[in-house]
């Protein structure tokens, strides 16, 4: 249990660096085992979905090391293709080896992620895609059997551009003979960021960031030296959490295309924004105003991954929003903690509506998700008076060193963190509340 102590009602001021991405790091490191490999890679966030995905690479046979924001990994003498269970419920993001698996040994074997049936939290997507490719894939219980045998390339179409399955086809499908056209993919800079890394690894790929991906099979190459780009659902949270305050921020090493929804609608809110090179200035009034109607959508629409903390830094905005969101069922989970504060947030079905207030006080909370958890410590920010949120690890999972960027700040908060190494990915769950596999 990690408990952060927030006392709030200071602004937040200062120049900051962005961590590297969560979720550009973990469908790099599963493409480490796609081929045999020397790689080094740098800017990766020291996080618990990171271990976890290393602890994945070594029970494959890999050798993995770790040095400040450096990973190097020889993946020369991987060795199985299966995942135990234990190190799947680590991480519930580990689906994306299947088709690292798939393409280098021919074969993958794992159980579901987090212990969940397919129909709390769909892999179908996956599935079809995979088998489209020519794998064979059963469930065999509670465990998901894939062979691929002869893999060939064919013309996928995702009905949803699924970040995850995006992400399993092009892994698998540099195996495969031929090309692959991939219809109605994501379109995720973090899809981008995995195409360049497959192309240095020796993959033949075009076409991230459009919808239609192709690729054409691979001519691996034996090293390799890869920077992880900036995280944008973080540089989104620390802006929130200045507009949130009514502080001011500079974002550092940052792409401002990379979190443009975010940042209209925050500057929509009253902030000032001055976007530079890779800077980003962010200036916010004493309080925000409401944005109006807001939709989360796939790339390049509003991530569904910042909803939570935007809605954290509306809190105490004058006017109201309406924030329906589209991709998860059941992401509004931070809103009844929120409430805690005397913040006015009412749920219904998918839409959330936040009628600002002009005071929060501070609360004892409890953090359900990752992302949740970081708007919980946004709320706190901005509350008088002390917050305190017990969190099982979720908010670590995906931030660094969030407290120290905060205090760097200014912010007052003090964590008591324990080092427990369960992963639940982003937690977004599609199942009801109490349904869900923590
Ligand atoms: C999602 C986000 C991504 C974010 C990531 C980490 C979207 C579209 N995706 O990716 O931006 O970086 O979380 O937090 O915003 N689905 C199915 N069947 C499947 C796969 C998915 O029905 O086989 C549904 C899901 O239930 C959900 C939606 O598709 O409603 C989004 O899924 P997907 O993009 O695959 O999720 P992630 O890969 O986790």
């Amino acid at each position: 249990m990690d408990i952060w102590h927030v006392r709030g009602g200071r602004k937040l001021k200062g120049a900051c660096r962005v961590q590297g991405s969560k979720n550009a790091s973990l469908p790099i490191l599963a493409a480490m085992a796609v081929s045999p490999l020397r790689a080094e890679l740098s800017n990766v966030p020291r996080l618990r979905d990171v271990d976890a995905a290393l602890r994945i690479l070594r029970h494959l046979g890999c050798r993995t090391e770790q040095e400040g924001d450096r990973v190097y990994i020889d993946s020369a003498g991987m060795t199985r293709g299966d995942i135990p269970h234990e190190l799947m419920e680590e991480m519930r993001s580990s689906v994306i080896f299947m088709g690292a698996l798939l393409a280098r040994c021919g074969e993958a074997r794992m159980s579901l992620p987090g212990g969940c049936r397919l129909g709390k939290r769909p892999i179908d997507l996956h599935l079809a895609a995979l088998r489209q490719l020519g794998a064979e894939i059963r469930e065999e219980e509670g465990e998901i059997v894939c062979r691929g045998g002869k893999l060939r390339g064919t013309r996928i179409e995702l009905p949803f551009p699924s970040v995850g399955a995006t992400e399993n086809v092009m892994l698998a499908a540099c195996a495969a003979e031929g090309e692959t056209e991939l219809c109605g993919a994501a379109r995720e800079p973090e899809i981008t960021a995995l195409q360049q890394l497959l192309c240095a690894m020796g993959a033949r790929i075009r076409g991230a960031g459009s919808g239609r991906i192709v690729i054409g099979g691979m001519v691996p190459r034996p090293a390799l030296c890869a920077r992880i780009p900036f995280d944008r659902i973080a540089a989104s949270t620390l802006a929130c959490a200045a507009a949130a305050t009514g502080g001011s921020i500079e974002l550092l090493d940052v792409d401002a295309q990379q979190f443009s929804t975010v940042l209209y609608f925050l500057n929509r809110a009253g902030c000032d924004i001055i976007t530079q090179n890779s800077r980003v200035c962010l200036s916010a009034p004493p309080r925000l105003c409401g944005v109006g109607d807001l939709r989360t959508a796939p790339f390049p629409g509003f991530p569904t991954d910042a909803q939570p903390v935007l809605m954290a830094a509306l809190l105490r905005s004058r006017g109201r929003t309406r924030i329906t969101e589209t991709i998860f069922e059941n992401r509004f989970r931070q809103a009844p903690e929120l409430r805690r504060l005397g913040a006015d947030v009412r749920v219904s079905g998918r839409t959330a509506e936040i009628r600002g207030v002009e005071r929060l006080q501070g609360a004892a909370l409890t953090a359900g998700d990752l992302r949740g958890g970081a708007a919980m410590i946004l709320g706190g920010l901005a509350a008088e008076g002390e917050t305190l949120i017990r969190d099982e690890g979720h908010v670590l999972r995906g931030y660094e060193a969030l407290d120290e960027r905060l205090r760097a700040l200014g912010a007052d908060i003090q964590t008591e963190i324990c080092n427990e190494e369960k992963s639940d990915g982003d937690d977004k769950s599609d199942a009801p509340a109490g349904e869900q596999a923590q």
